[in-house]
């Protein structure tokens, strides 16, 4: 049983946070994602949809298997086959929870489910009972919750927990709350659904669609509000979820005000958001609250005095404890194996034989074009290596030639069924031209669906990530990379996402 002054964090960034537009992760890199996660100690892991497609069933299944500490769990519609699914793909896992839902809000229940409020009812209570079966790590959600009956969804929870619901989880699914009127409607939910019964907690799940995803999810701990789920980075359906390690720092910075524990490391936040936003492909905004690069950083004079006398002058975390430190390692072309090991041990970075030589050569190839590399740029580097896809088409490199007046023609030399071939693409500028020739090259239409470059360090000879995804048939494909030269990283990222569809 939970300690009443134990606050639960259930991540949800491989399901949810996966569900954002234009992420496709493969299950390696959900697997790689979900390990970090467990580093990071979340106490309850959402390892994806396991019903919705064959790719979540394997990643949810590998999950399970293979990542130890969290509890593993997996969404499912109230539908028998759906939380099947969830069992099957789960019951490798030490501890795993079924995670059940189904919405009771008038529009979704008429113009979505097309089932009547009687109907949505018993099935809740059939979805919950079949879960049941499995296991009695049973969470049932009211989707739409905020914008239901509250009458009727009360009722529907207290019938989940009646057949042997054990978390009751209430979304703010479309973002629609303010932290007053929440509270008031989790006031209702304790006292009506969980009552005094020690085994059930109440958790809450929300959505950022008025920028009060956090707000929301913090107000939600005085209303007795045990489980706070959201995604690392906020990343999530449309303006995404709460994010993780705001509400993580916000509870462990202000005790005073919240005063309940948390068993997350603190420490991981920043490699795990790194990770997140690398695989994803979704850059961390500058400012953003504790993960941020600006997060600890002080511009204007006054500041900088201020911190060099005592950091608390404006500082109320110590960057050390998000796992944020200043840059202090700085490699060079001069620098080996050795030191670039001692970086990587110092950074707490632990990597596998294969991906620590893939990752040393394109240290080495970088340095060979960079005077300095950071921290930031060798932990890019490093992500860039984990997970490294088997490749059917190996691009060896590129040429691009045109001028202001000319259409550029890209040509690349690439590795494929064991000969070197050039191939050569036209197009309005050089990126556009490169794809044109990997298309030819990797004898493939896909299409671009999302194309970023995000620098990694500022300067002239700054290190950028590409990340792309492509749609072939009616799957999608995410590739990155790291590199100093835009036209290249951009040609490594888009073969990196053709590779990946085999
Ligand atoms: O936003 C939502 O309602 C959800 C549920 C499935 C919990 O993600
Ligand atoms: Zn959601």
């Amino acid at each position: 049983m939970i300690p009443s002054d134990r606050l639960v964090i259930f991540d949800t960034t491989l399901r949810d946070g996966e569900q954002a537009p234009g992420i496709a992760l493969t299950p390696d890199e959900k697997v790689t994602i979900a390990h970090q996660l467990a580093k990071l100690r979340v106490d309850i892991l959402e390892a994806g949809f396991a019903a919705s497609s064959p790719g979540d069933f394997e990643a949810v299944t590998r999950i399970a298997n293979e990542v130890r500490g969290p509890v593993i769990a997996s969404l499912a519609r109230a539908h028998p086959d759906d939380i099947d699914k969830a069992y099957e793909a789960l019951k490798g896992a030490n501890n795993f929870r079924i995670h059940v839902f189904m919405s009771t809000s008038p529009i979704h229940m008429e113009k979505m489910l097309r089932m009547t409020p009687d109907e949505v009812f018993r099935a809740s209570v059939e979805g919950v009972r079949r879960a049941r079966q499995y296991t009695d790590d049973i969470e049932f959600s009211p989707q739409d919750a905020t914008r239901s009956d509250p009458d009727f969804m009360i009722s529907v929870c207290r019938a989940a927990v009646e057949a042997g619901a054990t978390t009751i989880n209430i979304p703010d699914t479309v973002g629609f709350a303010t932290p007053a009127d929440f509270v008031e409607l989790l006031q209702r939910v304790f006292k009506e659904v969980k009552g005094d019964r020690d085994d059930v907690i109440m958790s809450v799940h929300c959505h950022n669609d008025l920028g009060l995803a956090v707000a929301n999810s913090l107000s939600s701990i005085s209303a007795g509000a045990r489980q706070i789920e959201g995604a690392i980075n906020g990343i999530g359906e449309r303006a995404g979820n709460t994010s993780i390690e705001e509400v993580v720092m916000a509870v462990k910075t202000r005790q005073d005000a919240f005063g309940v524990d948390l068993g997350v490391d603190t420490t991981q936040l920043y490699e795990t958001s790194r990770l997140v936003s690398r695989l994803t492909g979704y850059p961390v905004q500058y400012n953003k609250a504790v993960v941020g690069r600006n997060a600890f950083a002080h511009e204007s004079g006054i500041h900088q005095h201020g911190v060099l006398r005592d950091k608390e002058t404006y500082e109320i975390m110590d960057a050390a404890a998000v796992g944020q430190q200043a840059a202090q390692i700085v490699l060079g072309k001069h620098s080996g194996r050795a030191g670039f090991t001692d970086a990587l041990e110092k950074m707490g970075i632990v990597l596998e034989d294969e991906a620590y030589a893939r990752a040393f050569e394109r240290f080495k190839q970088l340095a060979d074009r960079k005077v300095q590399i950071g921290e930031d740029e060798i932990r890019a580097i490093v992500e860039d290596q984990i997970g490294e896809t088997r490749e059917k088409v190996r691009l060896v490199g590129i040429h691009v030639a045109g001028g202001s007046d000319l259409t550029p023609i890209a040509t690349v030399r690439v590795v494929k069924d064991g000969t070197e071939q050039l191939f050569s693409g036209q197009g309005d500028g050089m990126i556009h031209a490169t794809f044109a020739a990997l298309r030819l090259a990797f004898g493939t239409e896909a299409k671009l669906l999302d194309y970023r470059v995000v620098p990694v360090t500022s300067g002239a000879d700054a290190m950028a990530e590409v990340n792309v995804v492509v749609q072939i048939d009616d799957r999608t494909y995410a590739g990155h990379s790291v590199n100093t030269d835009v036209v290249e990283g951009s040609a490594e990222a888009f073969a990196n996402a053709l590779n990946k569809a085999g």
